[in-house]
């Protein structure tokens, strides 16, 4: 039995020296090392180039060697009858809570609008809000939705959620499906930690955007494909939003010549916000595959039909 790394960047080496560490009896191959394609019973992946899964006819997982699965779900061959697992980590958590509350402090504080004012040697306070005062609304209440929200209450934000089934959460309001409207009527920040799916799919566009408060500050670190961007940059002209902070991208690296390096309300940076990082989710990826090879469940599954 051989576990096998598939990665669009081909940057097999810290991957393979993690597993090795986490446990030295597995064997990992990756598609340009496999001698007996037979062997292969689960892969773990990420971006995997379409159609990879075809040629290893033993497989009985696959999983995401991130919190995402979304790329999983893009290749139309992917086996219907293997079991999908991502990965669900600490630091991938805690990264995620640091960056978002950066993000939320920073909209607040007007530090983007000083940096501006730095390149003119212009001094000019400008009024500002305090947490307390501010509320943000986290599209999608999952593992990191969660995290995210826990940790802005504890910054001092008033935190709501909005996610598929009402999560009990301290100090967080949850809302479900049907409430979407009244979630989006009260977040003046909107933080989207969807999973992608053909339902989130462009579900940041104009029609929700109207229902936010007037001037809501945007922060994706989602998926790019939940954005359309063209409504996004209407809604800065219009006002209808303050401001916008992306890290993820319909097409990544960001083209050069893309309209929204250029549009001073919008932060861009380059899906870093939480990066699964080898050393750290090894461990899990190695017991998951030992579960395997004993019959046993795995853990952090991801349904076929939900698509997360
Ligand atoms: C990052 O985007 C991930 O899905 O882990």
């Amino acid at each position: 039995m051989a576990l096998l790394l598939i990665r669009n960047d081909k940057n097999y080496e810290p991957w393979i020296e993690a597993l090795k560490k986490a446990d030295s009896s597995i064997t990992v191959v990756t598609p340009e090392t496999v001698e007996n394609p037979d062997e292969v019973t689960m892969a773990v992946t990420w971006k995997a180039p379409q159609g990879s899964f075809a040629d290893y006819p033993n497989l009985k997982a696959i999983g995401s060697m991130g919190a995402g699965v979304d790329h999983l779900f893009e290749d139309k061959s992917l086996p219907g009858d293997v079991t999908l697992t991502r990965v669900v980590d600490e630091k991938l958590a805690s990264d995620m809570q640091e960056f978002v509350s950066a993000l939320c402090l920073n909209h607040i504080r007007n530090l983007k609008v000083y940096s501006a004012l730095q390149d003119h040697s212009n001094w000019k306070p400008t009024p500002y809000r305090r947490a307390k005062e501010v509320c943000v609304g986290i599209l999608g209440l999952g593992t990191l939705g969660q995290a995210v929200g826990t940790m802005l209450t504890n910054v001092g934000f008033k935190v709501t959620g909005w996610s598929h089934s009402k999560k009990e959460i301290e100090n967080i309001t949850s809302y479900s499906q049907n409430e979407l409207d009244a979630f989006l009527s009260e977040a003046e920040i909107l933080v989207c930690l969807l999973p992608l799916t053909e339902k989130t799919q462009g579900i940041l566009n104009t029609e929700l955007f109207s229902k936010l408060p007037k001037g809501a500050y945007l922060i994706n670190v989602a998926r790019g494909g939940h954005l359309v961007e063209n409504d996004l940059t209407e809604a800065l002209k219009t006002g209808q939003l303050s401001g916008a902070a992306l890290d993820v991208f319909n097409t990544e690296p960001l083209p050069e010549d893309h309209p929204f390096w250029n549009n001073k309300d919008i932060i861009i940076t380059p899906h870093i916000a939480s990066m699964s990082n080898a050393a750290s989710v090894s461990s899990q990826i190695a017991k998951n595959y030992k579960r395997l090879q004993k019959g046993e469940e795995l853990m952090n599954t991801v349904s076929h039909d939900r698509g997360y």
